[in-house]
């Protein structure tokens, strides 16, 4: 792992202090909370956001502190971010490629985000479950490629996200040695030390980078396939820059809430999907629901014919 982080990002971390191997990323994330948070503590986190940050933030009497992002774009407006910081802001969780919105942030995104924590000791938790999986020869702007950024960063990866293993639950946390000795107090007593069998399994697997090199290109065919079949329907699309999630708007078919919507999809046409308002602040409605695009081509074309019927 600290070849492939150096590879790609141009940031060594030493193996032995800086790099932990965990129960996949949502056993990471947990980690890293109840290491370094406590009562009354503020986190910032944007929404919709991944749904494991809030209750393990609320198990520790921490308080997430959301910054709702709009659709289409979810972008960040940083004057925002700036003005949500206090002195209580302990840290702050970051997602790209963003889950469930499928966009990206930009490296202008983590410059900005970089002025806007340098001298602070807020801490960053950077989700980069999908870093292998984005589009249209977009480059991932990991954490770890801004120096002061990386220097407060956490930054997480999943075995399950990047080699279609979710039920293995494994992943990695990196992270300069002294964030990480804090981290491995809590680890040591949770989890003491993943399944030893997968990792070497993994080991094995990572020497060869074409493993994780081919992702884009593996899953942009995906994306562009489905939404190739899904050209005659009257869903409104923005493709997906990152993660095999793609949103489709629909809002000239349907005037009820995505909640509905998606139920009456699972029972009149066969069809799951997720309503963004379950990763919103006060689950507010979006006319947008998630589709997860990892599946065979064959799936993808008849999800998509059954689509352009509605
Ligand atoms: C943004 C994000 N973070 C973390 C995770 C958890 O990853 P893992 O399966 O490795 O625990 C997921 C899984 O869906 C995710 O989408």
């Amino acid at each position: 792992m600290d070849i492939k982080t150096e590879r790609l990002y141009g940031k060594s971390y030493d193996v032995d202090k800086e790099i932990t191997v965990t129960a996949g990323a949502t056993q990471a994330i947990f980690t890293i909370i109840t290491a370094f948070l406590r009562k009354d503590d503020e986190v910032i986190i944007f929404k919709p956001a991944y749904d494991c940050y809030e209750p393990a933030i609320e198990l520790v009497g921490a308080k997430s502190v959301p910054i709702q992002l709009e659709s289409p774009n979810f972008s960040v407006d940083w004057e925002v971010v700036k003005n949500s910081i206090t002195p209580q802001t302990k840290m702050m969780i970051i997602n790209s490629p963003h889950n469930p919105s499928g966009t990206i942030w930009s490296a202008a995104d983590m410059q900005k985000l970089s002025e806007l924590l340098e001298g602070t000791n807020i801490l960053l938790l950077s989700d980069e479950v999908y870093e292998h999986i984005i589009f249209d020869g977009e480059q991932h702007q990991s954490a770890s490629m801004f120096p002061k950024l990386a220097e407060r960063a956490f930054i997480v990866s999943s075995f399950g996200k990047t080699f279609h293993i979710t039920g293995w639950k494994l992943g990695y946390v990196v992270a300069p040695s002294a964030l990480m000795v804090e981290f491995r107090k809590v680890h040591q007593f949770n989890v003491f030390s993943v399944h030893n069998p997968s990792q070497m399994g993994l080991a094995e697997y990572l020497k060869n980078e074409a493993n994780y090199l081919c992702l884009p290109s593996f899953y942009q065919q995906k994306r562009d396939l489905f939404l190739a079949a899904l050209k005659t329907s009257r869903f409104n699309i923005k493709p997906t820059q990152g993660t095999f999630f793609q949103l489709l708007e629909y809002q000239d078919i349907s005037q009820e809430n995505d909640v509905d919507f998606s139920q009456r999809l699972v029972k009149e046409f066969g069809i799951a999907s997720i309503p963004i308002s379950v990763f919103n602040t006060q689950e507010s409605n979006m006319n947008v629901l998630r589709f997860c695009f990892a599946k065979t081509d064959e799936t993808l074309l008849k999800a998509a014919e059954l689509l352009c019927k509605i």
